[in-house]
């Protein structure tokens, strides 16, 4: 949440850090703004809105400068306003500063600042953090960078930040505690962002700050790191794989869009170089290392957010199925204030796809504290909870940009399928002939879910009839009861209908009264083992005049004929429904929330990466 970025060196410093922004938009779009500094003084230009809002208010001022700071919010302290936006600056509006994270001891240290004389103009606990550190930098011997540090022990919670000061053109100073921070090196110039989006367009050579470490970067200097505690600590230079295209629209009118067609390609990368059918193998290298003690282990433990946590519900219908391994699927934000009950012999898997969010990466912590073994399922390579991890899958989806996740979802379950079947196989729990059969199934994924693409233009039909709403129904059985209740989460949060998802028998345990004509019932009905129950159910839903829009197998006779309306999925291993059976229900979302005239990629109140707890 929250995105950072910087920039210093020989070019136009205002023009890059803007750039930088609208790529971190997805973090949060509430206000913006901008600290430039030119000549001695440093200009700051802050507006209510998205990015482009800030841009059209700078439009005629002086943004000239080699040397800025530009933040874009998403509001924790503090109404979305011009003042509460960042940056924020000291009292002498000498020092300038962007943070991402929550200062939680901000309330003391303002009380005993205010009566150390300093007034403040926000409600922020950034703008306290900025004046502690002028009132640290003013009354000690200490140069910024050493004032910057000792304040950052003072205050408790997560942060990172950037900051610059008028007296120094030629620095930027960085650090990062539970949010991220990326600094990337270029010739004679260097840039700070709150991920790798923002830099790749100059420079692959990046540095992921650690928790817990501080930055000097200077254009006399290069650049140096220390942890807060003042312990020196060598920059470990990384080089980006990413690719500049993988972070455009590339003709698609939403990221949403592109994103949801990049599935038959994104499924594909998750699925290469780890399945041969030649061989009879399924092979996760991440793990490699840790694989008899999975193979072993008492239980896996998947903590996860949202869309990933429907990720671990199916991966724990896989991993039940085939490996036989007991799984729990722990919403991170319960895990962690729990006191759980964790082992040496439990394995506890994170599954996100930034890698950030901050409720999982804490639960994974916790876990650790405890002596459980931690794996990763990430999207994004050299996140928080990839680098926090013993081993780990990365799922190779490429960047995700609309807020809404689509095409990581079925990338965490394509890596939740193959760790199953390897599992299965280690342990004898799935026949060969069974699991050769999966391997030839997963390999035809990729070509069925272009056929399911296909349908877009019923789905939109469909879309048409149902977008003035106000409630839906998503019912599902078994491995297609998260679908359930992920095509209800995507409808809730694009298209703000109020929608549940549930487990197609527990309908009649409440929610069939909300049944009328009114209501539209999202029912997922392929050709499984529960199919005859499915039928049952929705026979219970016409008889009550709800709408039954189905997703069914290609040659179904039955519900077609009870259905208004029906989308088809080509035939599939059961066990690989949810590979294809999400895509129509994000189509779905797609369509009707763009119908309702909302903001189908930056969706009110939302976020993409969750640093916040
Ligand atoms: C829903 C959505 C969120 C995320 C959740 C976890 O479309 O995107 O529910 O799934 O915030 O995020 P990650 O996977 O980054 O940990």
């Amino acid at each position: 949440m929250c995105g950072i970025v910087a920039y210093i060196g020989p070019q136009n410093a205002y023009e890059i850090v803007i750039k930088g922004l609208q790529r971190l938009e997805y973090r949060g779009y509430d206000s913006s703004g901008v600290a430039i500094h030119n000549s001695k003084k440093v200009n700051v230009f802050k507006q209510k809105g998205k990015v482009q809002d800030l841009i059209d208010f700078a439009a005629n001022k002086d943004t000239k400068g080699k040397l800025a700071i530009g933040h874009t919010r998403w509001a924790t302290h503090g109404l979305p306003n011009d003042i509460n936006a960042h940056p924020h600056q000291s009292g002498d509006k000498k020092i300038s500063l962007v943070h991402n994270g929550i200062i939680e001891n901000y309330a003391i240290l303002k009380e005993e600042l205010e009566q150390r004389g300093h007034q403040f103009e926000s409600e922020t606990d950034t703008e306290v953090l900025v004046h502690l550190i002028e009132e640290i930098h003013k009354n000690s011997k200490y140069d910024l960078f050493d004032a910057v540090r000792i304040a950052l022990n003072e205050v408790i919670g997560a942060y990172a930040i950037v900051i610059i000061n008028s007296d120094n053109p030629n620095e930027l100073i960085a650090a990062r505690k539970s949010s991220p921070l990326v600094v990337g090196i270029g010739e004679e110039e260097y840039f700070c962002a709150s991920d790798a989006t923002p830099i790749i367009e100059y420079t692959k050579n990046v540095v992921y700050l650690e928790d817990g470490e501080i930055a000097q970067i200077s254009l006399t200097n290069g650049l140096k790191l220390k942890t807060i505690a003042n312990q020196e600590k060598t920059p470990y230079i990384q080089e980006l794989e990413m690719h500049l295209e993988a972070l455009e629209k590339g003709g698609y009118d939403h990221f949403m869009l592109k994103e949801i067609y990049e599935q038959p390609q994104s499924i594909k990368d998750s699925m290469r170089g780890r399945i041969s059918i030649s061989k009879s193998k399924v092979a996760l290298g991440g793990i490699l290392d840790y694989e008899e003690k999975l193979i072993n282990a008492k239980r896996l433990i998947f903590v996860a957010c949202g869309t990933s946590w429907h990720a671990g519900l199916v991966g724990e219908y896989l991993l039940e199925e085939i490996a036989r391994i007991p799984v729990e699927v722990e919403y991170a934000s319960e895990f962690r204030y729990r006191n759980p009950i964790i082992g040496e012999d439990d394995f506890v898997i994170a599954i996100s796809q930034s890698g950030e969010t901050a409720d999982t990466l804490a639960a994974l912590k916790l876990a650790k504290e405890r002596g459980a073994t931690l794996m990763g399922i990430c999207n994004v390579v050299g996140s928080s909870i990839s680098r926090e991890t013993d081993c780990g899958s990365y799922t190779h989806a490429g960047p995700e940009i609309g807020v809404a996740s689509t095409k990581a979802f079925t990338a965490q379950v394509t890596i939740l399928t193959l760790m199953a079947m390897m599992i299965g196989r280690r342990k004898g729990t799935i026949t060969n002939k069974r699991f050769n059969r999966l391997l030839v199934e997963m390999k035809a994924i990729p070509d069925k879910l272009k056929t399911v693409l296909k349908e877009n233009d019923l789905i939109e039909k469909i879309a048409k009839i149902y977008y003035q709403s106000t409630n839906a129904l998503y019912l599902g059985r078994g491995i297609n009861f998260p679908l359930a209740l992920e095509g209800a989460l995507k409808l809730k949060e694009i298209s703000y209908i109020h929608a549940e998802g549930y487990p197609a028998a527990e309908m009649k345990h409440g929610p069939i009264a909300l049944i009328d004509e009114e209501m539209p019932v999202f029912v997922i009905a392929t050709k499984d083992s529960s199919y005859e129950k499915i039928v049952s159910n929705i026979q219970e839903v016409k008889a009550r005049k709800g709408k039954i829009i189905a997703i069914v197998t290609q040659g179904d006779k039955e519900v077609k004929k009870i259905a208004d309306h029906y989308i088809e999925i080509p035939k599939c291993d059961e066990l690989l429904v949810p590979l294809l059976a999400t895509v129509p229900l994000q189509l779905l979302s797609y369509h009707i929330a763009l119908l309702r005239e909302c903001n189908v990629d930056q969706p009110r109140n939302l976020a993409k990466s969750v640093t916040v707890e």
